[in-house]
């Protein structure tokens, strides 16, 4: 497929946020239950019929690389669910605009595809991992799995990615007592470690503030350890939402505090769901229905239209504005998200 690159004039939003990067769930569905994340055994799916092909992903992320986005991070649910994800890949990476093309996953299926996804052009991996031990991985998960995430792992290397990024929630009481084993298996493995403080995003059911381990607290434990924590020099590609910062011996790790220090103010991300919905914020409660305009015959510049339309009307900052609500609790009950799906995390891009 190729089609010659169409060019739109840069849009800003009204704080003056151009619009950057896309996520792109490509399925909601997941072959793990993490507490954080999809608590229930049993979910409302999407129907299958509305979900995007990816010839239909591919069209849309062009015509937002028209607008100048160059990052696109596929993630879902578990991505590795769709079959041929590689192919994906191919197309997205076909467009010479979309020179980062990324990929987060729990990792479980990578040994199968690693290889795969290194041959279509994928340029970036982030394995989700939270705990280095097999019964805490089958409590928090709700499947007994540790060893195919690290069979995963092992396969991400042995396909040759560099640069890959291991995320880790913290939660109080859960696994903030395994950072440093963490730190260090990153550091035998040659990944990034990131440390990602608990979120009331919809799906995060059981949140409490209670549970959230802060940046500060993170800082803590790891000095305690290492004697030393410095913030790393930032590299030309270094971008929200991870603080890094160096241990003594040179190595580094991050830190995203989407919790308790958001990042909004220089957020140019949106994410498109598996059925073309496009959100402009990760909290925000309405998206733009992108499919109904390409299935319902809509032009490139149609497309580009209504998304010029919605990013010049964005004010979201929905991490800040949960930041200065008194009483926190969870985004959403059960019965919120399943009155629409859309709401949960796993359907519109962990
Ligand atoms: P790169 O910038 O491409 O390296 O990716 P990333 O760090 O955005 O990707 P990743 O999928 O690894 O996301 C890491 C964590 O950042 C998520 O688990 C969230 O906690 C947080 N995060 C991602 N996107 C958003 C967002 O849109 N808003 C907020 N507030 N937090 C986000
Ligand atoms: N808080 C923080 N991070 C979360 N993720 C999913 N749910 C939450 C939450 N409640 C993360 C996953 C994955 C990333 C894509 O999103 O751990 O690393
Ligand atoms: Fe961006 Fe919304 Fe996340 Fe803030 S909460 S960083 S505005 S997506």
């Amino acid at each position: 497929m190729t089609r010659p690159p169409v060019t739109f004039r840069e849009v800003l939003d009204r704080f003056h946020r151009p619009l950057e990067s896309l996520r792109v769930s490509v399925t909601d569905r997941c072959n793990l239950r993490c507490h954080y994340c999809m608590p229930e055994e049993h979910y409302v799916w999407l129907p299958r019929r509305s979900i995007l092909d990816y010839e239909e992903l591919a069209r849309l992320a062009a015509v937002f690389a028209g607008f100048g986005v160059e990052k696109v991070r596929i993630t879902g649910g578990e991505p590795l669910l769709r079959r041929d994800l590689s192919q994906l890949v191919a197309l997205l990476r076909a467009d010479a605009r979309l020179t980062d093309v990324a990929l987060t996953t729990n990792g479980l299926l990578l040994p199968l595809h690693a290889a795969d996804l290194a041959s279509a052009g994928l340029n970036r991996l982030t394995v989700s991992l939270d705990t280095l031990r097999a019964e805490r991985y089958r409590d928090l998960t709700g499947r007994a799995r540790l060893q195919d995430a690290l069979a995963g792992i092992d396969a991400v290397l042995a396909a040759g990615f560099r640069g890959t990024k291991l995320n880790t929630v913290v939660m109080r009481g859960v696994n903030d007592d395994e950072l440093i084993d963490l730190l260090e298996f990153g550091r035998a493995k040659d990944l990034e470690v990131r440390f990602i403080e608990y979120m009331d995003v919809g799906g995060a059911t059981r949140w409490s503030p209670h549970d959230v381990v802060s940046r500060s607290e993170i800082l803590e434990i790891v000095r305690r350890h290492y004697g030393s924590v410095e913030p790393a020099e930032e590299s030309a590609d270094a971008r929200a939402p991870a603080d890094r910062f160096l241990l003594p011996d040179g190595s580094t790790f991050g830190v995203i505090a989407s919790t308790t220090a958001p990042f909004c103010r220089s957020c140019g991300r949106s994410r498109l769901t598996a059925d073309g919905m496009w959100y402009l914020c990760l909290y925000a409660d309405d998206g733009v229905d992108l499919k109904a305009l390409l299935r319902g015959g809509a032009s490139d510049a149609d497309i580009a239209a209504a998304i010029r339309e919605a990013w010049e009307r964005r004010t979201d900052r929905g991490a800040e504005q949960r930041l200065d609500r008194g009483d926190r609790g969870p985004l959403y009950r059960l019965q919120g998200l399943r009155e629409d799906p859309h709401r949960e995390m796993h359907t519109r891009g962990g």
